[in-house]
């Protein structure tokens, strides 16, 4: 069985760390040990200093632009992709992201209405044809979200954005998965034995699909 790519998206708190785990327990399941994870931004030395800078909030009151930060995220991705994710699938080890390009997606075209056309764009360019095999989406509203993350501790500067803000980009990540046959939305709004279920009952039959 050749080796997949399986990203992992949603809000701030709606489980992707917790659900990583629960595909990673699938897989070994399944038989399949040779599993790395990955984190956007971050995953490689650059991308983990891009992902520092993304979430610092110290610029002594600097705006960061829409673009500068869609710049550093996708600089943060290829890097990534190129360096990681690539090289992992060439040597037949899987794949979990927690993130990957559908968070442009959703963050900078849903959040900070950065044209739709503009991203995939730099999509093409900077990946090319390079897309997760299969994505589960956690759907969790936005006030869930702030709740969650509130209760870990410290918001950085993404999560201190308003509610409205996380609204646009839930609004893409449903538009966007209703449109892509390998995204499945999953309500992570419920227990997380919901999700783990939901999640077996998604990778189980897929994982039988491949030849
Ligand atoms: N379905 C759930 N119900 C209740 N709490 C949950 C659920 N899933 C995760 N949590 C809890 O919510 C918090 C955030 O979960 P987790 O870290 O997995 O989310 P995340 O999407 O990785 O967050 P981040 O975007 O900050 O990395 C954790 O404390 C986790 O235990
Ligand atoms: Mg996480």
């Amino acid at each position: 069985m050749n080796s997949k790519f399986i990203a992992i998206e949603g809000l701030e708190g709606a489980g992707k760390t917790t659900s990583s785990l629960v595909v990673a327990t699938i897989l070994h399941e399944y038989g399949i040990h040779n599993i790395i994870h990955t984190r956007e931004p971050g995953g490689t030395p650059l991308s983990e200093k891009l992902r520092q800078l993304l979430k610092n909030d110290t610029y002594h009151k600097e705006k960061i632009t829409h673009y500068a930060e869609l710049f550093v995220v996708s600089a943060a991705r290829v890097q990534l992709v190129e360096n990681v994710i690539k090289p992992a699938l060439a040597r037949g080890t899987w794949v979990i992201g927690d993130r990957h390009e559908l968070s442009s997606q959703a963050y900078q075209g849903g959040g900070r209405e950065i044209s739709h056309d503009f991203i995939r764009c730099l999509r093409k360019e900077t990946l090319g044809n390079f897309t997760p095999d299969l994505t589960l989406y956690l759907d969790i509203s936005p006030e869930i979200s702030l709740q969650r993350v509130t209760e870990r501790g410290q918001l950085d500067r993404i999560e201190k954005e308003p509610l409205h803000f996380f609204t646009k980009i839930r609004n893409k990540y449903l538009a966007i998965a209703k449109s892509d046959m390998t995204i499945y939305t999953i309500d992570a709004n419920r227990s997380k034995e919901k999700v783990k279920t939901d999640i077996e009952n998604i990778i189980n039959p897929w994982l039988r699909t491949i030849p």
